[in-house]
């Protein structure tokens, strides 16, 4: 296959919001459709504009079916860092490329969009004037035209320090828009049933488009709540499937979330979410289940497990057990019995979280997980390991100024053998970190300490 040339290039216009999420989604995406990503741009930090090469106009069209993190995208025809540099790299542009949307038979318009200055109106027909030796052909239709371009300039990333000049001027083709209206369509604040730690909605998209879900697959949340991870998932045309340690959520009773209620109403439950959004046929189950007990059979068939396990924050993070030593193989309990539970560290729920993984999901599936961290002392050999796990990403969401978590991505790159499970007892390197288990108590003296200390400062 020929490597896509520069007539290839795309360009993206990027939300500014979850900024270290979007990269994984844009390459996590560009590989679901049999793209690469390729770009000649050195960095992707911060930047709403990123040029990329993508292969064909479908596969671009079939990224902004699923992207969250990306607002639009045109097919680049200019680019440079003056309006000069940018009419001759228009000029250089083969006219084959443009004229089957600039001809006599078409309705076009041109859009400006800037990013970090407003411009005047007089500014903007100036910029549009300027464009006079494009070969348009066709008649402006500013309401519903066949072919829409824009110019888009940027002033870089500082509101307190804005250039006279843009940094950066583009022009293209617009293609198509990404799915940011999912973010208000799917909104918790008005989904039918929701608890303390349901997830928002555009971080489950992000999610499930880190875990490549797509038609027809079959995804996993074992720590699964009210379900957000399973809607995105199930919006994406996957069938989902979920398990909770807690009875009541998982049959949607007890108290309600929701200010103004006081217990939850009939028929809270997932099924109900997934119906409030045109998915029940999706719906596979969820059941009341201890994730530190799977009991699935041996096998691979989940192509995705997309969770949010409990940090011991909002929700504790429970499993069922005596505190007395059962020795292995009794552990069987009488189907009468109603067992306890004790703490479940979090150390040992990573460490069985990508060991299920790693058995459960088919080569090539992916595991997406939050990982808590106290900031301080992150490093990223605290990121948990599998031999037959491996990392795609590890992005960062701030939640205070000493912790945050970390969105873990991991792909399944080799069939899961027994030995694999004793990994840890072989390579020090897959022995679970300890550190994770202070986190609570971590999170809350972090917590205490602001507090006595905006009370001290409060006081002076
Ligand atoms: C952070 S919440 C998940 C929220 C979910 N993503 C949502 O959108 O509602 C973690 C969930 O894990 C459950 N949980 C805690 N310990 C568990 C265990 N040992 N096995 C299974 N679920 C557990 C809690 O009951 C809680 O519902």
């Amino acid at each position: 296959m020929a490597l896509p040339g520069p007539l290839n290039r795309y360009l993206l216009l990027m939300a500014q919001e979850h900024l270290e999420f979007r990269l994984p989604e844009i390459k996590s995406l560009l590989s679901l459709f049999g793209g690469h990503f390729t770009s000649s741009q050195e960095t992707y930090g911060k930047s709403p504009f990123w040029v990329l090469n993508i292969p064909s106009e479908d596969i671009a069209r079939n990224l902004m079916k699923r992207t969250v993190c990306a607002k639009s995208i045109f097919e680049l025809w200019g680019h440079g860092k003056s309006p000069e540099e940018l009419y001759s790299s228009l000029k250089n542009y083969p006219v084959e490329k443009m004229v089957p949307f600039l001809h006599s038979d078409s309705t076009y318009k041109i859009k400006i969009h800037t990013f970090n200055k407003t411009l005047t109106q007089e500014e903007k027909v100036k910029r549009i004037d300027a464009l006079e030796f494009l070969p348009f052909e066709g008649k402006v239709n500013l309401k519903k035209p066949q072919h829409i371009f824009s110019i888009l300039e940027d002033y870089g990333l500082d509101p307190n320090c804005i250039p006279e000049n843009p940094h950066n001027i583009y022009f293209g083709r617009w293609i198509a828009d990404g799915q940011r209206e999912l973010i208000e369509s799917y909104s918790v604040k008005k989904r039918h049933f929701i608890g303390n730690t349901s997830m928002d909605a555009g971080l489950s998209f992000i999610m499930a488009n880190h875990g490549k879900v797509k038609e027809n697959d079959i995804v996993f949340d074992p720590f699964v709540g009210t379900g957000g991870l399973l809607v995105a998932a199930a919006h994406f045309g996957a069938y989902v499937y979920g398990t909770d340690i807690d009875y009541n959520t998982v049959h949607g009773l007890g108290k309600a979330s929701r200010k103004n209620q006081k217990w939850r109403g009939p028929d809270e439950n997932i099924r109900a979410n997934l119906r409030q959004y045109g998915l029940e046929k999706y719906y596979l189950d969820v059941l009341v289940s201890d994730a530190s007990k799977p009991s699935w059979r041996k096998g691979a068939y989940f192509d995705a497990i997309i969770t949010d396990p409990p940090y011991g924050i909002r929700e504790s993070t429970r499993r069922t057990g005596s505190q007395k030593e059962v020795p292995k193989g009794i552990e069987k309990c009488p189907e009468s019995h109603v067992p306890v539970s004790l703490s479940y560290h979090l150390s040992d729920m990573f460490f069985d979280l990508l060991n299920f993984a790693a058995e459960t999901l088919v080569v090539g599936g992916r595991l997406v997980y939050w990982l808590p961290v106290y900031t301080p002392e992150y490093t990223e050999e605290m990121v948990p390991w599998h031999p037959c796990l491996k990392l795609i990403s590890n992005c960062e969401q701030k939640l205070s100024s000493h912790t945050s978590r970390r969105l873990i991505t991991m792909e399944k790159v080799k069939t899961f053998e027994n030995r694999d499970q004793y990994s840890h007892l072989l390579s020090d390197q897959f022995l679970p970190y300890q550190g994770h288990n202070s986190f609570r108590e971590k999170y809350f003296s972090g917590v205490t300490k602001r507090i006595a200390k905006e009370e001290k400062s409060s006081q002076e």
